[in-house]
């Protein structure tokens, strides 16, 4: 293998279908040792401010029981950023949060609050802590993201991703992702990305020589339904049989 691109993989829909019912199930630390036996290079959770899939019970959990490095998405808050300090994962992503929204749907605006993140983001800078920000792949947020001596951008691909699904622009987003990686490098960034992918559009994103890292959550959770509906259902299947003879 020429080159190894890390696969960090996003357990938040675990914690949402658990919180559909208020129980334990399914476990959180089980999904994540799936994941980290199948080959995932690292966690990702994002802590939400409305907790709506994992919350700090989980992160505490997780950063007790997982072997290969967790990274924490938050807001930059000062009460995630606090939490976060407080559980010392091995690197923070930033990234914009939005009550209403579905999921993160843009990248942060690192040159429009750039004054707020270079206060908030310096203390940080100075840890042990890998700090990454998530941004869209534009020349103005990755030099800013430079200038705000953040040493790793994660590059949202989710217009990417609509592009590929809607088949419309795709050469045209996969540009603006290509030259961004390039200009990463450039820049002496490390460059990740993420959201969206899929097996694939995934093939595209992984052909850029730049990218280090992709996080990956929704489409490998939704995934593993069609991989272990069957098995599932057959199984109930079985048992009811034999119980009820
Ligand atoms: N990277 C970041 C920074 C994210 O916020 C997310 C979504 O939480 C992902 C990657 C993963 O996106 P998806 O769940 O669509 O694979």
């Amino acid at each position: 293998m020429d080159r190894y691109i890390k696969l960090g993989v996003n357990i938040d829909h675990v914690a949402t279908l658990r919180n559909a019912r208020g129980g334990n199930y399914p476990d959180v630390i089980a999904a994540a040792k799936i994941a980290e036996q199948s080959g995932a290079d690292s966690i990702t959770v994002h802590l939400r401010e409305d907790r709506r899939h994992i919350n700090e019970n989980d992160l505490e959990n997780l950063l007790n029981n997982i072997n290969v490095p967790l990274n924490l998405e938050i807001a930059a808050k000062q009460e995630t950023i606090e939490i976060a300090l407080n559980n010392q994962p091995k690197s923070i992503c930033f990234v914009p949060e939005n009550r209403q929204e579905i999921t993160t749907e843009g990248g942060l605006d690192v040159k429009k609050n750039f004054n707020y993140l270079k206060e908030i983001i310096d203390p940080i800078l100075k840890t042990d802590i890998e700090i990454s920000v998530f941004v869209d792949p534009s020349e103005e947020q990755l030099q800013a993201t430079k200038e705000l001596g953040v040493k790793t951008i994660e590059l949202h691909t989710g217009a990417y991703a609509n592009a590929f699904e809607n088949k419309l622009n795709i050469e045209f987003e996969l540009d603006k992702l290509r030259s961004s990686a390039f200009l990463a490098k450039k820049l002496l960034l490390n460059c990740h990305a993420g959201h969206g992918l899929n097996f694939d559009n995934v093939v595209s994103i992984a052909k850029i020589s730049n990218i280090l890292e992709l996080n990956i959550g929704h489409f490998i959770i939704a995934d593993s339904i069609f991989n272990g509906l069957k098995k599932s259902i057959q199984k109930m299947r079985t048992i009811i049989n034999e119980a009820s003879l």
